[in-house]
């Protein structure tokens, strides 16, 4: 069964090293375990969508938890899926670069991108534009 699990966390203070393990990791995993997806960085939170089948993703999410990296992790989207929107993505990369800054508080509540304040609907069409429009780091 195909789905899409969406979820925030803070990141912890990490040189860019580590977002390049975290991504060369990601690439080199999900590719194996078929699964796809994008991680975005801002604000200080990580927001990430990971898509493929249901046990792999719920298992892979679970080893993610225990990353350092990161804490105060937070499920905000899980759903079935006719079709995966990242299909060419093992994970794809988003910052906060200047180009992508508006896209990002197109769909903040407030002043600053805070994931946690925002709806599974929200987060579904952030991550439809991001696919469409976003300019791709990495
Ligand atoms: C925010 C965040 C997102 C991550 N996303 C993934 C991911 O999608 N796939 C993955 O394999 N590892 C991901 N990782 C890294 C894992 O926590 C872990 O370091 C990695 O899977 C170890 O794999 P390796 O032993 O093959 O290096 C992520 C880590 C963080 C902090």
């Amino acid at each position: 069964m195909l789905i899409r699990l969406i979820y925030a966390s803070r990141a912890r203070s990490m040189g860019p090293m580590d977002i390049k393990d975290i991504l060369a990791s990601s690439r080199r995993n999900n590719t194996r375990l078929g699964v796809t997806g994008a991680l975005c960085l801002s604000n200080g939170i990580f927001l990430q969508c990971l898509e493929g089948d249901r046990m792999v993703v719920n298992t892979l999410y679970h080893r993610i938890l225990q990353d350092a990296r990161h804490h105060d992790p937070a499920i905000l989207d899980f759903q079935e899926i006719v079709s995966r929107q990242f299909g060419a993505w093992s994970m794809g990369l988003v910052s906060t670069v200047v180009d992508n800054q508006a896209l990002f508080l197109k769909y903040a509540t407030g002043a600053q991108f805070d994931p946690y304040e925002m709806r599974p609907e929200t987060l579904r069409a952030f991550f439809t534009e991001l696919m469409n429009n976003t300019r791709w780091l990495a």
